[in-house]
């Protein structure tokens, strides 16, 4: 293990940067910014501009800022927004803030410190669509937050910025916080719109794409919380300004990285999109691994992409860097393992996750996140072969692309990914007969 003073110059750890929080402009607060103090702070001007501008109009400023949804996709927001048909009856706004991806707990922090931001998002986006009813669909854990959230639509409505009528426009808003039961699965778009509509969680078909064909049939669209938090940003300062944070033009704005694992301070760290890679925010953010520890592994976004090895550290933490290095950014819920965590257990907790997630409705999603976490299982206990990781690669090319949602290729990622880098820690388990970790981690 090299210390921070051993390492090359390349490997060594930039200033923090400069640069101020927008979507958490409180660090450490723990009580909601409500009504008036958002507004002093030139909250709701966003809106009022929007209002004034026609839909379109406010559909290409979001386009042209660059913003890409914040859920898992990185989907171009404002494209996602043009999709919607202009036909006549109704249109939903869904905000997604089921937020259950392990490791996540940016959307939480937004909800429950800056409620009004989301709900000044969740009126444009609304108003540039043409929808008069939106919903903010929220893990039913988050009681907070939705009671939060509640407080922040009723002063809004009090104040005539969303309702009937809004700011003497014309337009109606009605905006509902509905309180989920707590599946991973909710937070897939179609399965939150079925559960929305009161049936199972269980994703649709595609297509028809839920712009088309949404909820109750009608043109939707599903947006994270952090990329409706972005947009009043982009309407109140404009798309020029919202492009010179990040890295144009495809990774433009600000990132909030939640940070957990096996390093000193956890915690949400808001930054431009690429300016930090892996390495910086884990020393100089996250105050690095505790005991001087190195890092074996980082999973950029919870369980669902790749593990990547330490040689990656020094990838740049923006959508297209984190795919160059053969992972995904998703929703940037960083989990760090450093080197006293096994791989094969951490691979076997995380299939366990997928196993209890799975909704059930594609046979091998259903059946083979069971056997990969059996095979796991075995194999972290040291009664494996080398005929299990053939077994666990042959399974995963059984899920992946085979079925009807992404957990399915989610639930293949911790398996391919771990058996493909960290083939080793595998085989010593088997060569032992049992963890090579069991000492420190009964
Ligand atoms: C299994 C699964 C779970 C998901 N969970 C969430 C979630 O908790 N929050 C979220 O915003 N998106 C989640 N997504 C992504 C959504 O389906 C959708 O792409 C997203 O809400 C779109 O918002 P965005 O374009 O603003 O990113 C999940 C996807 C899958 C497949
Ligand atoms: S892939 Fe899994 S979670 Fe997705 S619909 Fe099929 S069974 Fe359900």
């Amino acid at each position: 293990m090299t210390t921070i003073e051993e390492r090359p110059p390349e490997q060594q750890p930039s200033a923090a940067v400069d640069y101020r929080p927008m979507l958490l402009p409180h660090p450490g607060r723990t009580t909601p910014v409500m009504l008036e103090e958002y507004r002093q702070a030139g909250g709701y001007q966003g809106w009022e501009k929007a209002i004034t501008m026609a839909p379109d109009a406010v559909i290409e400023e979001v386009k042209s800022s660059g913003l890409r949804g914040r859920g898992g996709a990185g989907f171009p927001a404002g494209a996602k927004w043009g999709f919607v048909p202009k036909v006549d009856g109704p249109k939903y706004m869904v905000c997604n803030a089921d937020e259950s991806e392990p490791g996540a707990f940016k959307d939480r922090e937004i909800m429950e410190i800056e409620p009004h931001m989301l709900v000044e998002g969740v009126a444009i986006g609304s108003y540039a669509i043409g929808a008069q009813d939106a919903f903010i669909y929220i893990r039913g854990e988050y009681v907070t937050a939705a009671d939060r959230l509640d407080a922040a639509i009723a002063e809004a409505e009090q104040a005539g910025l969303v309702g009937g009528n809004v700011l003497g426009s014309g337009y109606n808003l009605t905006i509902r916080v509905f309180r989920g039961a707590g599946a991973y699965i909710c937070g897939e778009e179609t399965a939150l719109l079925e559960s929305l509509e009161g049936r199972r969680p269980m994703p649709r078909s595609r297509p028809p794409f839920p712009a088309v064909e949404g909820l109750y049939r009608r043109p939707t669209v599903v947006n994270n919380v952090e990329t409706l938090a972005n947009v009043p940003h982009i309407l109140r300062n404009g798309q020029e300004w919202y492009q010179t944070i990040g890295v144009p033009p495809k990774n433009t704005g600000p990132k909030i990285f939640c940070l957990s694992g096996r390093v000193n301070r956890p915690g949400n760290y808001e930054l431009p999109l690429g300016s930090v890679t892996f390495r910086e925010l884990i020393e100089q953010y996250g105050g690095g691994i505790p005991n001087g520890g190195a890092v074996k592994g980082v999973l950029p976004a919870g369980a669902s992409a790749p593990i990547l090895t330490a040689d990656k550290l020094d990838t740049r933490l923006d959508y297209d860097s984190v795919q160059a290095a053969g992972s995904m950014l998703g929703s940037a819920s960083l989990i760090v393992l450093d080197e006293t965590v096994c791989i094969v257990r951490a691979a076997a907790r995380m299939e366990e996750f997928f196993r209890h997630e799975s909704c059930g409705k594609c046979t091998p999603c259903r059946e083979g996140t069971a056997w990969l976490h059996e095979v796991l299982l075995r194999l972290e206990q040291g009664r494996g072969s080398s005929a299990d990781l053939d077994l666990l690669m042959s399974l995963s090319g059984q899920i992946s692309g085979k079925v009807l949602c992404a957990l399915g290729d989610f639930a293949t990622s911790p398996v391919t990914a771990t058996v493909r880098q960290y083939r080793d820690e595998y085989l010593e388990h088997f060569r032992l007969g049992r963890c090579p970790y069991d000492s420190w981690a009964a």
